[in-house]
């Protein structure tokens, strides 16, 4: 009952984004057409285009998994964040950016906002689970196209990725 709540209120609010990283290659061809035709290219607009946009599905969800409760501290472990910076570097990167832009994935900017502690370690540690029944992370592949593979990282990395996240997020 609570769930199907939680489902209705998610349903009401939700913004679905709407593009991805095959619409950021789209725009790159029209934007270089555009710019052999006489009228100047908004780059504005193409930013606006090719970014993250919040997805309000499920944000207080915390995912499926093994996480029911994740403490975050104040000030944030810096140590553990330049561990889960050098993950990302490693095995991340390809298909995130630290920015709001869309890259293969939605790119890590406010990711700590739309989506609570225990949802991004569920997320990294359980990902084919969650793409089969979690909601949010659904909505995420309706807007992404590709299922993100899952990734051999343990819970200790999946939390330095956390952490670096709350930094990248401007958390002190
Ligand atoms: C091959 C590409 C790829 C790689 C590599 C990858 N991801 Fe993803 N990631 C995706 C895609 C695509 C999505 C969108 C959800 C979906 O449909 O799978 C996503 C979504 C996410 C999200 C949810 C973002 C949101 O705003 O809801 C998080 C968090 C995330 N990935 C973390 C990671 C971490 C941590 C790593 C590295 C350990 C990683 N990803 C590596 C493709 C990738």
């Amino acid at each position: 009952m609570k769930r199907y709540f939680y489902f209705v209120i998610a349903s009401i609010i939700s913004i679905v984004a709407v593009q991805c990283a095959t619409d950021t290659k789209k725009e790159t061809g029209t934007d270089t057409q555009k710019a052999t035709s006489a009228a100047a290219s908004d780059t504005s607009v193409k930013k606006a285009k090719t970014d993250t946009v919040m997805v309000f599905i499920g944000m207080n969800s915390k995912g499926i998994g093994r996480f029911k409760n994740v403490q975050v501290a104040h000030p944030l472990d810096q140590a553990m964040a330049a561990d889960g910076y050098k993950i990302f570097q490693t095995k991340c990167i390809a298909c995130h950016k630290l920015s709001s832009e869309m890259l293969v994935g939605p790119g890590w900017a406010g990711v700590t906002i739309r989506r609570t502690p225990e949802w991004i370690m569920n997320w990294i540690t359980n990902t084919k689970v969650m793409l089969d029944k979690d909601l949010a992370a659904q909505t995420d592949l309706v807007v992404c196209l590709i299922r993100m593979p899952k990734q051999e990282l343990n819970d200790a990395q999946a939390r330095d990725v956390l952490e670096f996240m709350r930094k990248n997020d401007g958390e002190k």
